[in-house]
């Protein structure tokens, strides 16, 4: 398999600082509380894991895989649950981690499906936002970026299961 190195769009240090900024809003935020946070497989798991660290309060960690791209650059249109959390989350705060919020749908199904379970608030935290793509709307509590519409990869998220491993956001360029 020839190496590839894609173009960076998102230094490492630019990530370090941001997520450092949403954990003390985060810690300010829920102050007092107790709090759940869903990291959303796989994409999301390299941010969760660093966010984690940067949030000073009692959480618990559950993991949720949903899936609607496959391999491919688009979505199918439908959210697959491939794994639910295990913890009950009526009555506590949830902190939702994502990578990406693309076109919305996975979040827009995930907090359809979390409120049928009365959690007591549902926050999102998002790394990146590409507004271009919406056809869900969503607020996000948390963003780390807003980027323009490229596919991106790297720091969790990947290509057909490939490039989840790069320490900053890149760009897939076509051909690659
Ligand atoms: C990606 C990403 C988000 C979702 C965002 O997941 O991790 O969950 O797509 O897109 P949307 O806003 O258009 O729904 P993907 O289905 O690629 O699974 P993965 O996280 O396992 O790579």
């Amino acid at each position: 398999m020839e190496l590839y190195t894609p173009e960076v769009m998102i230094a490492e240090d630019e990530i370090v600082t941001r997520i450092e900024a949403l954990g003390k809003a985060i810690t300010k935020d829920f102050e007092n509380e107790d709090l759940v946070v869903i990291c959303v497989l796989k994409g999301a798991f390299v941010f969760c894991s660093d966010l984690i660290k940067r949030i000073n309060l009692p959480l618990k960690l559950e993991f949720i895989s949903l899936s609607s791209y496959g391999d491919s650059t688009n979505s199918s249109g439908n959210v697959r649950l491939e794994m639910d959390i295990t913890a009950n989350i009526e009555g506590k705060n949830v902190l939702i981690v994502e990578d990406i919020v693309d076109s919305g749908l996975t979040i827009k199904t995930l907090l359809e499906m979390l409120a049928i379970r009365r959690p007591k608030a549902v926050r999102l935290a998002s790394l990146l936002f590409k507004p271009m793509n919406l056809k869900h709307k969503v607020h996000i509590d948390y963003l780390g970026f807003e980027i323009e519409d490229k596919f991106v990869i790297g720091y969790g998220l990947d290509y057909a299961g490939r490039y989840r491993e790069l320490p900053y956001i890149g760009i897939l360029n076509a051909g690659n």
